[in-house]
């Protein structure tokens, strides 16, 4: 198991085919996976063979175009009404999927039968190439948050293999390391299902940025040596109070950042915005499979019988952030606009 060489392709659309980079299997192996139906799409986000709120946007909006061109255009229409109820619910807390989703749907709604699936073709290559930009940006954004030597903590996964080069989370450091600001990175384990300890610790590595691998229960201490001079994390829904959904776990982030004074940020795309859902309590959390708390790579790690919570996610309120990093600049959370 190395450092990856290079930044693996997180998806990619060939011939009515979409080939996923197959997540669960990092870092031990790089494996493809070639879905061709809307069910596999969907299983593929529910089982985070594909994750992160960006990469499943785009899977998504990929994926609803799987074999439309076999099916005749008068029932079209309905088709990608019913595969956006059925992808939609796959992730319930992450925003973007229902975003991209939404886009795809209002361009066929918009378009003659003959050219619609052509244009919904446009729709999701604009989707993917915009989240590209977006992470430049946010990275360009993010950079003065920086200075040189800062220990940075970050959890879960935000990252390129959450689609494009650039890691939403880490964007800032990427691009602060082009201007020269080297920094090193403190990688949350991120329990259950170890994103930060199987993904984030590749992904700093390959911009040949240093990083440390801490388990989940050590920020406490690192923080209490000073050893931590910001957090940085990522977002699944951000809603128009300034609460945010993020990996469980950051939650806990954001209140020892408050106990110990340390600038807490987020990193996401406008595109997270979800202005439908007026605060964090009236997110839908989702709840997860009870297998993931009680085994730890294939083994068991506790009795079967054992009961088990496992939500995927928490809600961090807007009072402990100290910003949201998006593309259109670093805003204060307690100043959204919807
Ligand atoms: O369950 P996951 O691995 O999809 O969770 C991912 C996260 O929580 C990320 O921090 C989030 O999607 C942000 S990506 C900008």
């Amino acid at each position: 198991m190395t450092v990856l060489a290079r930044v693996p392709e997180t998806l990619r659309r060939q011939n009515d085919v979409l080939y996923i980079l197959d997540q669960r299997a990092l870092p031990h192996s790089e494996e493809e996976l070639a879905l061709t139906t809307i069910e596999e799409v969907r299983d593929a986000i529910i089982h985070l063979a594909v994750r992160s709120v960006p990469a499943i946007s785009i899977a998504a909006a990929y994926g609803m175009l799987l074999g439309l061109k076999e099916l005749p255009l008068n029932v079209l229409q309905d088709v990608l009404q019913s595969r956006g109820h059925y992808l939609v619910a796959a992730r319930p807390t992450a925003v973007n999927l229902s975003w991209s989703i939404s886009r795809l749907l209002a361009v066929a709604k918009a378009s003659a039968e003959q050219e619609l699936i052509e244009n919904l073709y446009k729709e999701a290559k604009s989707i993917h190439e915009e989240d590209r930009q977006a992470r430049r940006k946010i990275g360009e954004h993010g950079k003065s948050l920086l200075r040189d030597g800062m220990n940075i903590l970050t959890h879960c996964n935000a990252g390129s293999l959450a689609v494009s080069e650039l890691d939403i989370a880490l964007a800032p450091i990427y691009c602060g390391k082009e201007s020269g600001i080297n920094v090193h990175v403190y990688v949350d384990e991120t329990r259950p299902l170890l994103q930060g300890a199987r993904l984030t610790t590749c992904e700093p590595g390959r911009a040949d940025i240093p990083r440390t691998l801490m388990t989940d229960n050590m920020a406490a201490h690192f923080m209490s040596l000073g050893r931590i001079d910001i957090v940085i994390v990522g977002a699944d829904r951000v809603v128009p109070n300034g609460d945010v959904a993020n990996k469980i776990g950051t939650l806990n982030l954001a209140i020892l950042c408050r106990y110990f004074s340390i600038p807490f940020y987020v990193a996401c795309p406008t595109s997270t915005l979800d202005v439908e859902t007026a605060s964090g309590a009236d997110i839908d959390i989702e709840r997860r499979d009870r297998a993931e708390v009680t085994y730890l790579a294939g083994t068991r790690i506790a009795p079967e019988y054992t009961k088990v919570s496992n939500p995927g996610f928490d809600i961090t309120p807007a009072d402990l952030i100290s910003g949201i990093v998006t593309e259109q600049g670093i805003i204060d959370p307690c100043d959204i606009t919807a």
